[in-house]
């Protein structure tokens, strides 16, 4: 598929993509009027805030994960790192091809800055992608290249979409950041048809919680964003040398370097100093910010989808997060 450099991104009048909206109210069609979207029945209000539509609150929960994300717009992107790390890990966890995801619906859920939207793109899905912080205007700055793209701010318990319309469900690294998280996990699943394919990861328990940064959070997590960043910005670059050294200890090196609360990625050889600091910052404070974060067992996973019906399931456990795929 050739991609157009210039293609519009977000609702404008001049693509129709906005049809396929929904009022959270009432769950009929959505105009767009000038910088809004308003319901033609009840005439509830959706503002559009640089092409992008929002259905939540400005000020919500995400609001570190919007500080962040806008901070560090490309440091993950496989464009900008000239490493195919994404790639790899959304291709090899979902085991889908670019040929089959060609041309359909596929829903990406909490996409932060869009390291895996740049992937899912780039195989000519028809990608619907929100999260529920200002992350979603990096990922417009980015990925809005991309005329397969449709992007927006909302929630994952309150979607604007009719129920059962996309083909295919992704979500990473975002269940376990949200407030309850069974009821995040199968809410995703209304909008997903029967039939389709998903892949959803999330932290894994008890593994993740013997991590040094569930001593520090209950602390750091009060911390207004901005300032929390500037300390994890002085800090783990100072502490990231340790860690390395004590991470090449032969056998017990990841042990250790646990002991030591900066986030480390030695495993992804990254290009050069610049970067690998770059992403250490990055995930120092990813750990450190987020106000929810629960991770689950993989039996209680294994309920959720015996309780939804899913066909297929697999799930399977990756550095510390299970991955669960299967069909609906
Ligand atoms: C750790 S980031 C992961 C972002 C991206 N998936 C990635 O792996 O790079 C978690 C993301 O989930 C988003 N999020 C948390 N709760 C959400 C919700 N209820 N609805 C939509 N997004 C949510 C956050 O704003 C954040 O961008």
């Amino acid at each position: 598929m050739t991609l157009s450099k210039q293609a519009p991104l977000g609702i404008d009048p001049r693509i129709p993509w906005h049809s396929v909206l929904r009022c959270l109210s009432c769950r009929t069609g959505l105009r767009v009027v000038r910088e809004e979207l308003v319901c033609e029945v009840c005439a509830a209000t959706y503002p559009i805030d640089r092409g992008i539509a929002r259905f939540v609150p400005e000020d919500n929960y995400g609001n570190g994960f919007g500080y962040q994300w806008n901070r560090h717009r490309l440091t993950q992107l496989d464009s900008f790192s000239g490493v195919p790390v994404s790639h790899e890990r959304v291709m090899k966890a979902s085991g889908w091809t670019a040929e089959e995801l060609r041309g359909k619906n596929l829903l990406e859920c909490g996409s932060g800055a869009g390291r895996f939207t740049e992937v899912l793109c780039e195989t000519g899905a028809v990608v619907t992608s929100f999260d529920i912080s200002s992350a979603v205007h990096a990922n417009a700055a980015s990925n809005g290249r991309f005329p397969n793209l449709r992007l927006l701010q909302a929630s994952i318990y309150d979607l604007p979409f009719d129920e059962e319309s996309f083909d295919f469900l992704f979500c990473f690294g975002v269940i376990q950041h949200t407030p309850d998280v069974e009821g995040a996990f199968k809410t995703m699943f209304r909008y997903l048809r029967p039939g389709g394919s998903f892949c959803i990861d999330v932290y894994a328990a008890p593994i993740a919680y013997l991590h040094p940064r569930h001593l520090l959070r209950p602390l750091t997590k009060r911390i207004d964003p901005s300032r929390l960043y500037a300390i994890v910005e002085k800090t783990a670059p100072k502490l990231l040398p340790l860690s390395m050294a004590l991470s090449a200890v032969p056998g017990v090196g990841p042990c250790l370097a646990r002991l030591v609360p900066v986030a480390n990625h030695r495993h992804l050889n990254l290009r050069n100093k610049k970067i690998i600091r770059e992403w250490s910052v990055l995930d120092t404070f990813d750990w450190l910010a987020p106000r929810y974060e629960r991770p689950q067992t993989r039996q209680r996973l294994q309920r959720w989808t015996e309780e939804l019906g899913l066909r297929e399931v697999s799930i399977e456990r990756h550095r510390g997060v299970h991955v669960i795929r299967g069909i609906k």
